[in-house]
């Protein structure tokens, strides 16, 4: 079985053994002596790790994490790295992300569009460590090779791949080979896992820069 990520562990919620984070709880997870259910079934970087997806991350890592939404994920992701640049372009959800990141100083929240990787430029630090993608939206291998810019030569891009995002019609498999032969344009895909069950239609993706 791969290592969980340092900082992420296993602990008994309801009697089973499920992914935890330590930190302050945020949306209502469930607590067990400071650690809160980092739960699979509501976060795509969660369901990676549950698919034994090496996702190479030791702990005190610089992320930038793309797709914030409210900061379900990027509140735990902040809780066991360093420095995480949380970029989301709906102004709605970074309210609430601001609120997160207010508990959390290592927590950057951008009101971004992650297809503009310029317009934060001047904010994200250089030599990123990790790249965790989760913007579900047409264009997401795009959305990563415009950002590798930022990741350094040897680090990961994690990402999450929403087959319905690109093309409600299509066979997600045809989908998936699609939006990787996309990536490989700046990445070499390392590893591929579906997300079942915990995301339907989802393929998760960890690659390095080419
Ligand atoms: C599936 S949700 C993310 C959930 C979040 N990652 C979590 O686990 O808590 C996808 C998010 O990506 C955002 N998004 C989509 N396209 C984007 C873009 N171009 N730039 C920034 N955010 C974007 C959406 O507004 C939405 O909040």
């Amino acid at each position: 079985m791969t290592d969980l990520p340092e900082g992420v562990e296993r602990r008994t919620f309801d009697g089973q053994r499920r992914l935890a984070t330590r930190g302050e709880p945020v949306y209502g997870e469930p607590t067990d002596e400071g650690w809160r259910l980092w739960d699979a079934g509501r976060s795509k970087l969660a369901a990676m790790v549950e698919s034994g997806l090496d996702v190479g991350l030791d702990g005190g890592e610089t992320v930038l994490y793309l797709g914030a939404a409210s900061g379900t994920t990027a509140s735990h992701v902040a809780d066991f790295v360093g420095p995480t640049y949380a970029v989301e372009f709906a102004p709605r959800p970074v309210r609430d992300l601001v609120g997160v990141a207010e508990g959390r100083r290592n927590l950057v929240p951008l009101l971004k569009d992650a297809r503009k990787p310029a317009s934060y430029a001047h904010v994200v630090e250089a030599d990123v460590d990790a790249i965790v993608q989760d913007v579900a939206t047409r264009g997401q291998a795009r959305v990563a090779v415009e950002n590798r810019r930022f990741l350094r030569d040897d680090g990961r891009l994690l990402a999450a791949i929403k087959a319905r995002s690109e093309d409600v019609t299509r066979d997600p498999e045809d989908v998936f080979e699609d939006a990787l032969d996309d990536l490989r344009e700046s990445y070499e895909v390392l590893a591929t896992e579906r997300l079942e069950p915990y995301h339907d239609d989802h393929l998760g993706v960890v690659a390095r820069p080419k």
